[in-house]
Formats: C-alpha cells, sequence, structure tokens
C-alpha cells in the first residue's frame, strides 16, 4: 500500500543527509560547483528513481527528474547550493518536497500523472542570477555563461563547469505544454508566519531585484599630510552617499520597498591612504516594476548631484534587473485548499520579499509557492532553522497540493 502522504520521517532525513554535505557549524556552506554542491546534486539525481523518475544533470548543473508516466505533468524544485557559510534548508527544503511529492504521487495508481523534480543551479547567484532556471526557460545564451564569473574567487564559469565535469553537456530547455506547471516551496526566511502563529505561506508575488556597482572617484593621497579641506575621499563620498540613500529613499518608496550595501570596498583600503576609489554593491527590491523605475531614476538623479558638487564624481552601473513575479490563482487556491485540511487552516497569503526560481518558472508556466516558518526570521545565515514539526506539516501540505493539481 503506496504512503497517501508525505512521510515525515523520511522527509527529515534526507533534509539531514544534505545537511551534513559540505556542513558548516548548524547550516552548510555549498557554493555553486563546490565538491559538496556536486555532492549534493549527486546525491539528489541518485534519489530519483525512488519516484520513478530518471535523473539527468546538464551543461549547467540543473539536475531534472523525468517522468514517463501518461498523464499532467507537474514541475516540482528549489536548489542546492547555499550562500557561503549559510542555512541548511534555503533551497534543499524545496527540492525534498518536490521528492517526497514525487515518491509519494508517482507510484499512486489513483493519481493520474505525476511530479518531475528539479534542482536549479545557482539560484543564490555565486555566478549570476537564477543561472539554472533562466537557463531552462532559454534566457542564458552562451555568451552569458562564456561572461559568468564566481563572486568569491573570479574563475570563470566554463572552468568551474570543466572541472565539475560537465562542460559540453547539452543544457535542458523546457518542453512548451510539457508542464501544467511549477510548484516550490520554501522556508519563509522573515518572521511574519511565526509571530502571527501561521504555519504556511501561501505566496502572492515574487519580488523584483535589481543591483547596482555605484562607484566614486576621488584622488589618492597621504593619510597625514594632506589637509582635510583639499581631500577627495572616495570613501567618505561613498558613505556619504548610503546616508542619503537612506534619508531620500523613504520619501519615494512603496510600502515593502528594501534596499541594501551588500557590500563595500576603499581603493587601495589601507589606513595611511586616503582611498582614491570606492565601490558599493547596491540592492534594491520591490513587486512594483513603477516604485523601482522610481527609485533608479532618483539614484541617478542624486549621483548626478554629488558629482556636481563634488570633489568626487559618482557613476551608476545597473548590473542586474528582475521582473516581479504574479503567482498563478488556481496554485494559490490549491495551496489553501491543502492547508485547511492538513495545516488547521493556519495559511496567510503573503508576498515573497526573497527571490526564487519560481519567479523565472512564472514567466512560461503557472508557478506557485508555498512558504513554512522560519525561527526569528533568520536566513542567509547558518543559524537557519525551521521547527521540525512545522517542515512536518509543510510537507504534507506540498504533497497535497500537488495532488490536488495534479487532479484537477
Ligand atoms: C535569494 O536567495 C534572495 O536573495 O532573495
Ligand atoms: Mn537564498
Ligand atoms: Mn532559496
Amino acid at each position: 500500500m503506496p504512503d497517501k502522504q508525505a512521510n515525515g520521517a523520511r522527509v527529515l532525513a534526507d533534509l539531514h543527509a544534505l545537511r551534513q554535505i559540505g556542513a558548516y557549524k548548524t547550516g552548510v556552506h555549498k557554493p555553486t560547483f563546490s565538491e559538496p554542491h556536486l555532492r549534493s546534486l549527486q546525491w539528489l539525481a541518485q534519489r530519483l528513481p525512488e519516484a520513478g523518475l530518471a535523473a539527468e544533470i546538464d551543461g549547467i548543473g540543473n539536475v531534472l527528474g523525468v517522468s514517463v508516466k501518461a498523464g499532467p505533468k507537474l514541475l516540482a524544485g528549489s536548489h542546492l547550493e547555499s550562500q557561503n557559510y549559510a542555512g541548511w534548508l534555503d533551497g534543499p527544503l524545496g527540492v525534498v518536497y518536490a521528492l517526497e511529492a514525487a515518491r509519494v504521487l508517482n507510484p499512486d495508481p489513483t493519481v493520474n500523472g505525476s511530479v518531475e523534480v528539479a534542482s536549479w543551479c545557482d539560484e543564490e547567484g555565486h555566478f549570476g542570477h537564477f543561472l539554472g532556471s533562466r537557463s531552462f526557460v532559454g534566457a542564458v545564451s552562451e555568451a552569458d555563461i562564456d561572461a559568468a564569473r564566481d563572486r568569491n574567487s573570479a574563475a570563470t564559469m566554463r572552468e568551474a563547469l570543466a572541472a565539475a565535469g560537465l562542460a559540453g553537456r547539452p543544457r535542458l530547455h523546457a518542453e512548451r505544454g510539457r508542464h501544467i506547471g511549477y510548484l516550490e516551496a520554501h522556508i519563509e526566511q522573515g518572521e511574519t508566519l511565526e509571530s502571527g502563529d501561521l504555519k504556511i505561506g501561501i505566496v502572492t508575488s515574487i519580488v523584483g531585484i535589481w543591483q547596482y556597482r555605484i562607484t566614486f572617484t576621488g584622488e589618492q593621497n597621504h593619510a597625514g599630510t594632506t589637509r582635510m579641506a583639499i581631500r577627495k575621499d572616495a570613501g567618505l563620498a561613498l558613505a556619504r552617499f548610503c546616508v542619503a540613500i537612506d534619508d531620500t529613499f523613504p520619501k519615494v518608496c512603496g510600502p515593502r520597498t528594501v534596499w541594501t550595501t551588500g557590500r563595500i570596498a576603499l581603493d587601495p583600503g589601507a589606513p595611511s591612504i586616503i582611498p582614491g576609489g570606492a565601490e558599493m554593491l547596491f540592492q534594491m527590491r520591490d513587486a512594483d516594476i513603477a516604485v523601482i523605475e522610481r527609485l533608479e531614476e532618483k539614484l541617478r538623479s542624486m549621483a548626478a548631484e554629488v558629482t556636481a558638487q563634488g570633489p568626487c564624481s559618482v557613476t551608476v552601473e545597473r548590473l542586474r534587473t528582475g521582473t516581479p513575479a504574479m503567482m498563478d490563482a488556481s496554485f494559490q487556491g490549491a495551496i489553501e485548499t491543502a492547508s485547511t485540511e492538513l495545516a488547521g487552516g493556519k495559511s496567510l497569503r503573503m508576498p515573497s520579499g526573497a527571490g526564487h526560481d519560481a519567479q523565472i518558472l512564472a514567466t512560461i508556466m503557472p508557478a506557485g509557492m508555498l512558504f513554512v516558518p522560519s525561527i526569528g526570521g533568520i536566513s542567509h545565515h547558518w543559524t537557519e532553522n525551521t521547527d521540525d514539526a512545522d517542515i512536518v506539516t509543510g510537507a504534507k501540505v506540498f504533497v497535497e497540493t500537488c495532488r490536488k493539481l495534479l487532479t484537477r
């Protein structure tokens, strides 16, 4: 008699097996194409036949489990690499839920159709952003891969693919009409569910992420002999610009806009030298493209003003854009019904402030996402965690949602 529901013990055991690969404190360190990341991909490829799926690892590091069962096919998954020294659930939770849904539903003769499982490469943006899922939907060219570099080591993506034994393999692309849609589960990575004693987040929309390199040019000089009045300190100009953004943006942003300066570098970066150059990586996110466009305009006019006033000049270079995505209404409905049945109705419709592969899949098929609570709302840090009971409830809701979507 096959399982009708997710097997909670099996889901937890799988997540812990993945946590052992590349363990760091209570989290993991699995940059894209690192040895632990590749071992995690192999781990998944070995599990997929348990769900009646043939495993393929493609030329960009995506893993896909392909079904030959007749009937509709639902695509489900997430990612297996992590941010550096980060959490164990960001990514693997969605992959293991997808695997569990396939294990429960694919052998069930009463289910017309099957779940196909995906692990998308480089969701966390070590070499680019959403490279695997964007490749799958046809949005990554060979030239994009030629240009991609590891943000930590500066190794090229071509070198990393060759070292991983993936160079020259074909890339898998979505077959139009094959899938009825894409479903992804993820930890919330915020505190909305926990603070409301809720168990399931039903994602309504996913933010667009826009990223910039902002470069300040001054004059490098001696830190002891150059009078304050005549300095052109690029580091100071950068610090002032960060504060100016924080003062100005609240007047023009939307209710859920967020912005972050994630990296600052001073050139040459020595205590006895006035920095002649400074650079910041700046990111902003919103679910409304008009808000992002308004903020970008503001950013550029602020930079022009600083340059006009001197003594340093500023340039703003856009590195990344992303279209916000709406989640499919019928997917939201299926998650809600499954939550009523299996999570005591403790669900909430909510936008996602994090980026996810679902927003890329949503460009070519209906897509949905569900969240489980994050303890303390912590993520992108090794202390990231979710209560075991919440992981199990999420798995049950996820599998039931897949069943409903397949049997509609
Ligand atoms: C994905 O991890 C993000 O940064 O939103
Ligand atoms: Mn992440
Ligand atoms: Mn993630």
